[in-house]
């Protein structure tokens, strides 16, 4: 088949990718001319485990296409997917002007009969506007017809959840389009949920939300385990061995960031509060996220007995998560900014986030590994749980640092072995 995908972020560039790979002709349209020419020749402008390897393989093969113009790739596609940006505005809507506005711009350049895919994460109805748009535009002659396949990918683990998902949602009116659709994802063998546009849209808001909101519950236990002295490790592990519920999104921490939860539970209060729901749950479960990053910085803050001012903290992993080099949401922001308010002086270290996060903090020192970042810091705080911090030789730490403590808000050590080694320790939940 030959596809078009509008953006080459995260979701458009994985999936072109993967279903180049597959052995389809794959048009990627973006808007930036040093970007698409660095595609060309397989530089990618995100970090992503293998995605850099499977992009430079199908475009030397010819098979995946980056361009600026929408034309032939428009012309040619049988199915052109919208996966463009929804950043949130400041109201917690999210932004759908990209959407319409490149939306509007293939819809001139289509021909014969084509299926309008929105992967974008779009508020409800929004499938419905963009169908208004592309027919009022198109060529008389050609045919359109519009789907909603919104994307369930991670960050750090994109090519492997594309290639085998857990399912495959499509939502359309049409069933020509749904079996186009069918067609095209055949290879991943996976269950396929078919529906109309408007089930799709709210499926993929449920299912983040759903997630966020399992991660605040593990963080709400987390906090209750530290005031009654119980262990929510090994609680929420034996809740998880429940099949219904299972063990994963359960690990307390600093709580979820990154381009996803954050924008899409706010989006859902607010597509909620148009429709005359107040989604109390869901703004509870932000409030939660917020408490798990301040309580991160308060036990920083706790630990140097109130007096931060001036004291040396380094802070290891500023990335949202592990394998990406992703600042949006990222709760080291936070607590670097908290932290920082109180005097402190910070260094730090992250594998891959660094240059993002130069941007988006300022006066903090960037260290070259994890050593020089500890090196006479008063206190540690582990904020991603990269491999390479697990690790680490923590007799060397503690030799460096001029107090021997630290914070770890992914529970990557084990308290006994900590206090064993000789630091003041503190995970979360336990
Ligand atoms: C998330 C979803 O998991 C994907 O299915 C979805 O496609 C994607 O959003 C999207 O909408 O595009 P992603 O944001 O890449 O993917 O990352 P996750 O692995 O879901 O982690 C999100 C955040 O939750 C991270 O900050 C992570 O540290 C945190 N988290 C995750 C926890 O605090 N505890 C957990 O148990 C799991």
């Amino acid at each position: 088949m030959t596809i078009t995908f509008i953006g080459h972020g995260y979701v458009g560039l994985v999936t072109a990718a993967v279903f180049a790979d597959l052995g389809n002709t794959v048009y990627v349209i973006g808007h930036t001319k040093e970007k698409i020419e660095n595609l060309k020749k397989g530089i990618i402008p995100i970090y992503e485990p293998g995605l850099t390897e499977i992009v430079k393989k199908n475009v030397d093969a010819g098979r995946l296409i980056p361009t600026l113009d929408y034309d032939p790739a428009i012309k040619e596609s049988n199915i052109v997917f919208i996966a463009v940006g929804t950043p949130p505005l400041p109201s917690g809507e999210a932004d759908l002007s990209v959407v319409y506005k490149v939306a509007e711009k293939a819809g001139e350049h289509l021909s014969g009969y084509t299926v309008f895919s929105v992967k974008s994460t779009v508020p409800i109805g929004t499938n419905e506007e963009v169908k208004k748009i592309v027919e009022k535009v198109k060529p008389q002659d050609a045919e359109v017809e519009v789907a909603s396949v919104p994307e369930f990918l991670r960050e750090g683990t994109a090519i492997a959840d594309t290639l085998h998902p857990d399912r495959v949602v499509i939502g359309s009116d049409s069933q020509k389009a749904k079996d186009l659709l069918i067609e095209l994802h055949k290879p991943l063998e996976a269950e396929t949920v078919l529906t109309n546009l408007r089930t799709a849209e709210l499926i993929k808001y449920a299912s983040n939300a759903f997630l966020a909101t399992k991660i605040s519950f593990a963080n709400a236990i987390a906090h209750l385990a530290e005031k009654t002295g119980a262990d929510a490790i090994k609680a929420l592990n034996a809740v998880g061995l429940d099949k219904r519920i299972g063990h994963r999104f359960l690990a307390p921490g600093a709580g979820y960031g990154g381009s996803c939860f954050p924008k899409d539970v706010s989006a859902l209060i607010s597509i909620a509060k148009d429709n005359d729901y107040d989604f109390k749950l869901l703004k509870e479960v932000e409030a939660i996220n917020k408490q798990a990053r301040d309580s991160i910085a308060q036990k920083a803050i706790t630990m140097l007995d109130n007096d931060v001012n001036g004291k040396k903290i380094a802070v290891l992993g500023l990335a949202f998560k592990p394998d990406t080099d992703d600042m949006r949401f990222a709760p080291s922001i936070d607590v670097i900014k908290k932290l920082q308010e109180k005097g402190a002086k910070i260094t730090a270290y992250d594998p891959e986030a660094q240059n993002n996060a130069k941007k988006l903090v300022s006066n903090v020192e960037f260290a070259e590994n994890a050593l020089d970042t500890v090196k006479g810091a008063d206190l540690l705080i582990i904020m991603t749980e990269w491999n390479e911090f697990k690790e680490m030789d923590l007799e060397k730490v503690k030799s460096q640092m001029n107090e021997a403590q630290i914070v770890d808000s992914r529970n990557i050590f084990d308290p006994q072995e900590m206090k064993q080694q000789g630091f003041s320790y503190q995970g979360v939940g336990r």
